[in-house]
């Protein structure tokens, strides 16, 4: 990162309430180890601020590096240029730099700033799914019945049939498995939600609900940040959207 980049997120999120992440020129290489160190250029350069409020939609052709970017920005990986700020109240300067944070402190921003709902559910052998939705509001310190009818209310929302809920979701169909966790990374009421395709294996009804929670979800103030494969759900909930297009000359050998 540059100089230039600290000075841009110096003050930003004291000066500015609303903005919640900001991301400057997030570059992303893999270096393919076992394939004689061939690396791919996944993301050149990227930039995005976001408040409270917005919904920004990433779009681009398959293999653009919109899911790159988003795990970049979840921590799941570590940019390999740029810089990502994300707003931390409990610091003085307002935000942790994600890319550079270590692994206690990007645990914490999760549990109380950042949710994040992939495609599919990582299932969990033999817990319930009404166990799995209240999980992340009991690790909050709400109480455990509170949770569990908070948790209730929200599958029933998203049409996942009672008799589920105290059953494991590793027999659920795919779309039973991600209203499970859907309904799992809405809950907590995260003020900045990264979405990867949470209705990929939806039904239209059942996709408009989801659309209607990520609506409530921003009304209420939340900062979010998705990918969607249907025009109709990019439509419905985005308030501005990024392209992203594929690195030219991608793959790289030497
Ligand atoms: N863990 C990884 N190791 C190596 N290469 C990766 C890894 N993850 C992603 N890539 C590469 O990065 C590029 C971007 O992939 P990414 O999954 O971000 O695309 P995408 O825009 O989400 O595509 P899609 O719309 O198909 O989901 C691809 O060329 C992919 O092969
Ligand atoms: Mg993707």
């Amino acid at each position: 990162m540059t100089t230039t980049d600290t000075a841009a997120t110096g003050r930003a999120f004291i000066d500015n309430d609303a903005l919640m992440l900001r991301a400057r020129h997030v570059s992303k290489r893999f270096t393919l180890h076992a394939q004689g160190g061939a690396s791919i250029v996944a993301l050149t350069g990227v930039s995005l601020d976001v408040e409270r409020g917005e919904c920004i939609v990433l779009a681009g052709p398959s293999g653009a590096g919109k899911s790159t970017f988003l795990r970049c920005l979840y921590g799941n990986y570590r940019a390999t240029g740029g810089a990502i700020a994300i707003r931390d109240d409990t610091r003085a300067e307002r935000h942790v730099r994600i890319d550079g944070a270590e692994p206690h402190d990007v645990i914490a921003l999760r549990r109380s700033v950042v949710g994040y709902v992939s495609q599919f559910l990582r299932v969990i052998p033999r817990v319930p799914a009404l166990t799995l939705v209240a999980e992340p509001l009991v690790s909050r310190g709400v109480d455990e019945l509170d949770a569990r009818e908070r948790a209730a209310a929200l599958l029933a929302r998203l049409n996942v049939p009672r008799r589920l809920w105290e059953l494991a979701p590793a027999t659920f169909s795919g779309g039973e498995q991600q209203r499970v966790n859907i309904a799992r990374g809405l809950i907590a009421g995260h003020p900045l939600l990264l979405l990867d395709e949470p209705t990929a294996s939806l039904d239209a009804h059942n996709r408009d609900i989801v659309a209607e929670l990520i609506e409530e979800a921003r009304q209420r103030g939340a900062a979010i940040v998705g990918i969607f494969h249907d025009e109709a759900t990019r439509a419905n909930v985005a308030t501005r959207r990024l392209e992203l297009s594929a690195p030219a000359a991608a793959l790289q050998t030497h």
